[in-house]
């Protein structure tokens, strides 16, 4: 298939393009940078320089490319995590996923694309017991920030899935790991780690869902090919409590135990949303994405065997 890659030099941009290309398909990808583009034509991807905010040109790029389906993985998020950073980010992330997003969407309703998946995120369903579903409530009333991405996630997924004439696609990515990422061993969180500052919060029972990128970038081209219309949570097998993660984590780092600080100290340093996001986060079901795309993660790499795996 003909498949228009927008934010094909990302985390998952990356391999994502590697997967396509191994698929067979035939790629266009929209970059910024005429040295990225450069890059991916040496890959044997068709390159597009259009920035997502000028709405004529990314129209002008879909016109010519003429894709069947299109793959949209914009994020403009920092390269560290912190609740500062992304703090920051948190006004050009929404704006790009809502005015970036907007007209890569409409340049494709208007060039006639069958199918349209989006890059939304699994770990904003409401607080509760067991893991949640496609169909869980999103979490409105979260902390602060964590309620606002819950907005901007809602918004473009109903705006996909209203589309009319196209099939929408909504994927909702755990946490991601693996190269390129904040959680690799040379990642910004590795980095926090090592240096303990990364803390348990209160009990650590927050439970976060992961996904490698790889496996992530495979999913997205399953469902690229065969999946249906809507909405797919796309974790891995095993969705673990901060206590669990974060201590094989920083064991796999060789680093120390991270430290465990109250609730109370957490909202005095982090506030509400480090609180939520160390106690209150719930984990997500791939039955779903097993089921209707046969999706086979890997196993969270520092769960392995974390008496001998080590970081290299
Ligand atoms: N679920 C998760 O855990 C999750 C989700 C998303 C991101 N993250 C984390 O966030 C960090 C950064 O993610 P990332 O690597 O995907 O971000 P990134 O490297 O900033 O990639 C963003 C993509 O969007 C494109 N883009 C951004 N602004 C654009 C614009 N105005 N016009 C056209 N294209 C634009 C970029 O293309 P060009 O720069 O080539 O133009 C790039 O391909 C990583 O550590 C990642 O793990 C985590």
């Amino acid at each position: 298939m003909k498949i228009f890659v927008a934010g094909a030099t990302g985390a998952i941009g990356r391999p994502l393009i590697a997967q396509l290309l191994d698929k067979g398909h035939d790629v266009v990808a929209l970059t910024r940078s005429p040295e990225r583009a450069q890059t991916l034509a040496q890959q044997g991807v068709e390159p597009a320089i259009a920035d997502v905010f000028d709405a004529d040109a990314v129209k002008a790029a879909l016109t010519r490319a003429q894709p069947e389906v299109v793959i949209e993985q914009l994020t403009a998020l920092p390269k560290t995590y912190t609740g500062e950073s992304m703090s920051a980010a948190a006004p050009f992330n929404r704006r790009i996923r809502l005015e970036g997003g907007a007209n890569v969407l409409a340049a494709a309703q208007a060039g006639g694309v069958r199918r349209y998946l989006r890059q939304s995120i699994a770990f904003w369903a409401v607080p509760g017991s067991g893991l949640a579903h496609e169909e869980t409530p999103l979490a409105f009333d979260a902390s602060p920030a964590v309620a606002a991405d819950v907005c901007t996630v809602s918004e473009i997924e109903r705006r996909l899935l209203e589309t009319p004439n196209i099939e929408g696609i909504a994927l909702r990515y755990g946490f991601f790991y693996g190269p390129g990422t904040w959680f690799a061993a040379d990642g910004d969180v590795a980095q926090q780690v090592r240096q303990q500052q990364f803390p348990i919060v209160g009990n650590g029972s927050g439970v976060w869902s992961w996904v490698h990128v790889e496996d992530v970038a495979i999913a997205t081209v399953a469902a690229a090919e065969q999946g249906n219309p809507g909405i797919y949570l796309i974790t891995n097998d095993r969705p673990l409590e901060v206590r669990v993660w974060l201590s094989a984590y920083a064991q796999w780092l060789n680093a120390p135990p991270p430290p465990q600080i109250s609730v109370e100290d957490a909202l005095r340093i982090g506030g509400a949303d480090a609180v939520y996001y160390g106690t209150q986060m719930r984990g997500a079901s791939n039955a779903k994405a097993k089921r209707e795309l046969n999706f086979q993660p890997r196993s969270l790499e520092w769960l392995v065997d974390t008496a001998v795996a080590h970081a290299s």
